[in-house]
């Protein structure tokens, strides 16, 4: 999850106030090289961690103390998915001002792609969620020029070969076929179609890259389910709702937690 620098803590506080040792002995226990901080280990002292981090101890979880929140954004185009922005755009943060807490978003859409995103202050199902291993899918609606074509279909469903290795296997469904341009008479290749593809792995870019790949540029991109959540068109744009209890049991759940 992203880092917000100015809610951080020494590492040593944190588990001290989380009661698994006295502050001194939480320092014994750093350079003995027993903690770990989103998977990494810190084997010396001056290491700062914000609520979003998970922290591990001999590799078991460190419970924190404070409430945890769950929220489901859609967000907005030109919005980007971190908690500030050097360039001064606007942040998935500054639109949930009315939040009671820091919550921090769970992965990444980029700043031209909507839809749903999770945010929270459970930093040890965002680890999870984010890690490659519990393969929690992601399911995006594509607008591209198309028609497109079967072996491009194909290509896509089996793993595109990009710039960061093959793309694992992926779901992909037609949805819509329409036209792009009014004089499409002459040329077939003026029609937009809306393609639903589901991928469980989280590389940057992944879905415009595997489409720019086979020949069809990404034209527009929405995230229409994370994992277990989707926002089922009841979130205009920017909007967000925190998520229910079973929403959070059943993220947890595929989490292992
Ligand atoms: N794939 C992309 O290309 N962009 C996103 O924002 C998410 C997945």
């Amino acid at each position: 999850m992203a880092q917000d620098k100015e809610n951080r803590e020494r590492l040593q506080k944190v588990l001290a106030q989380a009661g698994v040792a006295s502050r001194r002995h939480a320092e014994q226990l750093i350079l003995e090289g027993r903690v770990s901080v989103n998977g990494v280990k810190i084997p010396a002292l001056g290491h700062k961690v914000g609520t979003e981090d998970y922290i591990e101890v001999d590799g078991k979880p460190v419970q924190r103390s404070e409430k945890l929140h769950y929220y489901l954004l859609n967000k907005p185009v030109s919005v980007i998915t971190s908690v500030n922005d050097p360039q001064g755009r606007p942040t998935v943060i500054d639109l949930m001002k009315e939040v009671p807490v820091r919550v921090y978003p769970v992965g990444r859409l980029d700043y031209d792609t909507s839809g749903a995103l999770l945010l929270t202050n459970d930093g040890e199902l965002a680890h999870r969620l984010m890690h490659p291993s519990y393969g929690v899918e992601k399911t995006y609606r594509v607008w591209v020029q198309g028609p497109v074509g079967i072996s491009a279909l194909d290509n896509l469903r089996q793993g595109v070969l990009l710039e960061d290795g093959n793309t694992a296997p992926a779901i992909v469904e037609r949805v819509v076929c329409g036209v792009l341009k009014k004089s499409t008479e002459k040329s077939k290749s003026d029609r937009l179609e809306i393609l639903e593809v589901t991928i469980h792995e989280g590389r940057n870019r992944q879905v415009r890259r595997m489409f720019a790949a086979v020949g069809y540029p990404v034209l527009k991109l929405e995230r229409v389910r994370f994992g277990s959540l989707s926002q089922g068109n009841t979130l205009r744009p920017g909007a967000y709702r925190a998520l229910t209890k079973e929403e959070i049991q059943e993220l947890r759940t595929k989490a292992g937690l």
